[in-house]
């Protein structure tokens, strides 16, 4: 017997992951959105409710990304059911760690095994990086396409798009660090300067490539060389109070390198066993307690396959 309602996990993101600003992300074991989709026999979509969120999110369905996503999707192959949603937002918004791609990713990955479409997971891409774009501003794909495929991605190409999972050594650790502040992606962007020195470009690109090969030949050595982002990280890091000093205490402690997720405010740290990750976490809390920052902490392994069905 078909269900007639579905519930789907989908995993927070680290994108740009120090210098691959736009085009490197990995997912989370933890946190993660949740979207629950029920087929009606009212026509069109329609937002039921939305749990964990201070900041009220849209009910209007071309408003909010989980339902604009659905909505690309559906208009795409010519879908006519009734569909209620109800979002479980577990992800802080404006947290840097790709709230709006997991609620986006939830959502197709949600319906396509509702209705058994059996759509790729490269097929429902675009429709959640539509969805990303309505609350970002911007159709990067550095948090949806982590938070759909899980691992390691990185983003070749734009046009045409296109994605390569990239290796990773099987006992990487992620602290996260997300003091609780808002930072707008659309604001965080629009600080950004549009044409970048020459020789910033070629230490990042070297960065870049030093991460991509250390971390699929496992080698921590050149991974913790690699992961550090001359363009963006020093003008964005003016907007996380205490992010120079939690950086420093996590390389103390052990890191292999730490920088902004995403656009911030959370800052991630990578290391290379659950002890150092711990250990990491607890020398950031010393940081932000000392300066009165409301913050919350994660520790995750890398998610290797992305959405999952709960029920
Ligand atoms: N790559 C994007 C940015 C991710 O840094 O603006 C936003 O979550």
């Amino acid at each position: 017997m078909s269900k007639n309602s579905i519930k789907v996990f989908a995993p927070a993101t680290v994108s740009n992951v120090g210098p691959g600003y736009d085009i490197l992300g990995f997912a989370l074991q933890t946190p993660g959105d949740e979207v629950i989709l029920k087929l009606t026999n009212s026509k069109g979509i329609k937002i039921n409710k939305i749990t964990g969120v201070k900041k009220k999110l849209p009910f209007n369905i071309y408003k909010n990304t989980a339902t604009v996503a659905l909505a690309s999707l559906m208009n795409k192959y010519e879908i006519k059911e009734g569909i209620e949603v109800t979002i479980n937002k577990k992800i802080g918004v404006g947290s840097g760690l790709g709230s709006s791609a997991a609620s986006s990713v939830a959502s197709v990955y949600a319906l396509n095994h509702l209705l058994n479409l059996k759509l790729k997971k490269k097929q429902l891409l675009l429709h959640a990086l539509v969805g990303e774009k309505i609350s970002s501003g911007s159709m990067h794909a550095d948090n949806v396409a982590p938070s759909l495929f899980g691992g390691f991605i990185l983003i070749r190409s734009y046009n045409p798009i296109d994605i390569i999972k990239i290796k990773y050594p099987n006992n990487l650790y992620c602290t996260i660090i997300y003091p609780q502040i808002e930072i707008k992606t659309s604001y965080a962007r629009k600080i950004l300067p549009k044409k970048v020195e020459l020789s910033k470009v070629i230490q990042q690109t070297g960065n870049l490539a030093g991460l991509i090969y250390g971390l699929s030949s496992s080698n921590y050595n050149i991974i913790s060389r690699s992961l550090t982002d001359v363009l963006i990280e020093p003008i964005r890091s003016k907007l996380i109070k205490g992010f120079q000093e939690i950086k420093k205490s996590s390389i103390s402690a052990g890191a292999l390198g730490c920088s902004i997720s995403g656009s911030g405010p959370s800052i991630f740290a990578l290391s290379n066993s659950l002890s150092m990750a711990i250990n990491i976490k607890n020398a950031a809390k010393l940081v932000t307690d000392n300066l009165k920052l409301n913050t919350i902490f994660y520790i995750s392994k890398i998610n290797k396959r992305g959405p999952k069905i709960l029920d």
